[in-house]
């Protein structure tokens, strides 16, 4: 099954243009080590299935031949599968990957069609995600598209849940055969403005909108007679200003973090402010928390949850290596997900720290109920091949210089698909429970 795959990568890797014999003897070895763990993943993955195995009790042994530990996984959509944690799991090779190919979708910024922008390997495509103690049901663009019948579902946030946003129109739109019927309803086209842009899904009356709103509180002019080395203040206290718009939405999913730094707020002259007070010496930390508590407290008071499922979705994770953003951290030379666990200690983002903190100081109110948690830091954490790296300028710009890298944002399809097949999961699942519950309600006793 691998050869195919591995020698096509070869073929690709031939028509390869080599700027430094150095180069191509680092490439070359390169190869050579992801040959040699596509065969050492293969063999591994079954020692392990036959280990774990083996370690279970006597029933699991006379279980051993008849065919693998994953069949017997409970569908989490059944009845059954409530308590499984669908984020806990591995990355696993899946032939029948991708969903789409972005040559096929017309909404994907260019940034993020790597495999056009010349990525040399499709490898990062094809990992799907598994959960340990349960199976995801595959994603069926259809379902959801009628389940979405008649309603909009939202993203708010940076550039990292536009990544999401666009990886769902792809999904969904793969379904639908007259690409004409989708159409951005004020005629904006898919580029990089910053601001909303609403999808509309014309045969299903259902949109699919994606706002910006990076620090997800207000960010605004500061008060009257404010230091000239202010320029605008986040409002810790306050929403930002389309809230409005997407407070009645019936699907809404979260995220923020990656403003939540030094670079992009005090050094540019924005400032915090809560009430009518700049707080000159608050540390961001501090500041992105109490975003966060603003946020979850908006959601409870303001949003109808019997109407509105609110997502939010965690921290997604960066691989500079080497470096940073700005100065050279490279992660182009990544070609394989780290399987088994991750190498990288979850405290190493402190938003993922900082949000998961903020949680369980509320776990003992009734803020958290109704609030679905994509918790997709961990397992993207594993995913270090799947960034944009060398490959976000467009086909005929060619690959980045190797100093400036985007080992933030993800190729396309790629990654953010693992989360909207998570998104999909909870979101039916949310529609079954309801389903059961009335059948009981209506079943006679
Ligand atoms: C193995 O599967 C077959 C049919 O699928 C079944 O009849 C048999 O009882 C199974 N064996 C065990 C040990 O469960
Ligand atoms: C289309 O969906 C909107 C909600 O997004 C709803 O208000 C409207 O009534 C729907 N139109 C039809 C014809 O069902
Ligand atoms: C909340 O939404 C439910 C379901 O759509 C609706 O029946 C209810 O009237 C709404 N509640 C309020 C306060 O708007
Ligand atoms: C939550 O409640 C439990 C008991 O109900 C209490 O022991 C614990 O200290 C509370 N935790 C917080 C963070 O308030
Ligand atoms: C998210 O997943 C990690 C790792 O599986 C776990 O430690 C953490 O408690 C989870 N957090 C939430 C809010 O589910
Ligand atoms: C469904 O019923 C269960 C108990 O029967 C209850 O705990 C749960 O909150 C209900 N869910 C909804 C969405 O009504």
């Amino acid at each position: 099954m691998e050869v195919p795959i591995c020698s096509d990568f070869l073929k690709k890797f031939k028509r390869l243009r080599l700027f430094e014999p150095s180069l191509g003897i680092l490439g070359f070895f390169l190869v050579t080590v992801c040959v040699l763990c596509c065969f050492f993943y293969l063999d591994y993955s079954a020692v392990a299935t036959r280990f774990r195995i083996s370690t279970e009790s006597e029933e699991f042994v006379l279980l051993k031949f008849n065919g693998s530990v994953e069949d017997r996984r409970v569908e989490f959509l059944s009845e059954k599968g409530g308590g499984c944690d669908v984020f806990d799991g591995d990355w696993v090779w899946d032939e029948t990957y991708p969903l789409y190919q972005s040559k096929d979708c017309r909404f994907l910024d260019e940034g993020f069609r790597c495999d056009e922008n010349g990525r040399p390997h499709l490898f990062y495509t094809k990992w799907r995600w598994q959960p340990k103690d349960c199976n995801l049901p595959r994603f069926n663009a259809k379902v959801m598209l009628e389940k979405l019948r008649n309603k909009r579902l939202v993203f708010v946030g940076d550039s990292i849940g536009r990544n999401q946003w666009e990886s769902l129109l792809c999904m969904l739109s793969s379904a639908v055969p007259n690409k004409d019927s989708i159409f951005e309803v004020n005629g904006s086209p898919i580029t990089k403005h910053k601001g909303f842009l609403v999808f509309k899904f014309r045969d299903y009356n259902c949109t699919v909108e994606y706002y910006w709103a990076p620090f997800l509180v207000l960010q605004s002019r500061p008060p009257a007679k404010s230091l000239p080395k202010i320029k605008t203040t986040l409002k810790l206290d306050q929403m930002d200003w389309s809230s409005s718009q997407w407070r009645d939405a019936d699907v809404l999913v979260f995220n923020t973090g990656h403003w939540w730094n030094y670079e992009k707020t005090i050094r540019g002259g924005c400032y915090f402010q809560e009430g009518a007070e700049v707080k000159m010496v608050m540390k961001v930390d501090n500041a992105y928390r109490k975003s966060l508590d603003t946020v979850i407290d908006w959601i409870h008071r303001e949003v109808n949850t019997s109407k509105t499922q609110v997502f939010f979705r965690t921290y997604s994770p960066v691989h500079f290596r080497g470096g940073d953003w700005r100065t050279g951290g490279s992660c182009h030379l990544e070609t394989l997900p780290e399987l088994g666990s991750s190498l990288v200690p979850p405290q190493t983002w402190a938003q993922y720290s900082i949000f998961l903190d903020v949680l369980s100081s509320l776990s003992n109110t009734s803020k958290l109920e109704t609030l679905d948690i994509l918790n997709v830091t961990i397992m993207s954490s594993r995913r270090k091949d799947g960034h944009s790296s060398l490959y976000y300028l467009g086909p005929k710009v060619g690959p980045a210089p190797l100093h400036s890298q985007d080992c933030s944002h993800w190729c396309l399809p790629g990654v953010p698909n693992a989360w909207n097949e998570l998104l999909y999961t909870l979101f039916l699942k949310r529609v079954t429970v309801h389903m059961w519950n009335s059948s009981t309600f209506l079943a006679p006793s």
